[in-house]
């Protein structure tokens, strides 16, 4: 049922004061991605990284670094998080009135191209930009705070999202990722209903082994 997937650890989670040992716990735990959570006290409620930060990940990891604006006027960072080293770009169709402006502008800076949706926002919303994208982030909480539980009704999400993928024959070109309550106990239903990435935070680097909780993470939908 499920293919091989990938994990996105969400560094949200991790100890701030020491971001070098979250990096080297990916490496070790084979992580594909370090999912990095950008909010600006303003589309949501809370304040976290600016490319500062990503810049100092880049010198760290060779690692896809994934970043997810949680930003209004998302345009203003597309820019800077590239230059600070980012590899996908990731923003939120609720935060703009231009997708297909911000769309081209992440394509001009050579970066992968990502768009997400709230808990409450209709997939067919970004149904008009699928065939330009490389990846739908769809978010099973509502964004700003790592630590929530998984909302039930995302797994019909995830299941409605891929069948439109399938049905426009883009379902390996634009993958599906999902962020938000995700756990080793919940993990299995999310990759059934189609998802390829898993964002992680809490579940990994609240743990008292995050290396092992990923390996686990990599058990499942490999049997
Ligand atoms: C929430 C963030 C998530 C968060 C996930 O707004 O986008 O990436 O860090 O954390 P957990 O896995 O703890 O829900
Ligand atoms: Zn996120």
């Amino acid at each position: 049922m499920t293919s091989e997937f990938k994990l996105a650890p969400s560094i949200l989670s991790a100890d701030f004061s020491n971001l070098r040992s979250a990096l080297d716990q990916c490496d070790e735990g084979g992580a594909h991605y370090i999912h990095v959570d950008v909010m600006d006290n303003q589309f949501v409620p809370n304040l976290t990284i600016g490319p500062p930060v990503v810049k100092s990940l880049r010198t760290f990891t060779q690692k896809f670094l994934d970043v997810h604006l949680m930003v209004i006027e998302p345009e203003k960072l597309v820019e800077p998080f590239a230059r600070a080293g980012a590899d996908g770009i990731t923003f939120h169709i609720e935060a703009t009135n231009n997708p297909q402006d911000i769309i081209n502008l992440i394509k001009n800076t050579g970066k992968d191209v990502g768009i997400s949706l709230k808990p409450e926002t209709p997939i067919s919303e970004i149904e008009p930009y699928l065939n330009q994208i490389n990846l739908v982030l769809i978010m099973s909480v509502e964004p700003g705070f790592g630590g929530q539980g998984y909302i039930p009704e995302s797994t019909k999400r995830i299941t409605d999202l891929k069948q439109l993928l399938v049905k426009q024959c883009i379902q390996d070109k634009v993958k599906i990722e999902v962020d938000g309550g995700i756990k080793l106990q919940n993990a299995q239903e999310v990759l059934d209903a189609g998802a390829d990435i898993l964002v992680v935070g809490s579940e990994i680097f609240k743990a008292d082994d995050p290396v092992q909780v990923m390996k686990i993470f990599y058990t499942l939908g490999n049997t």
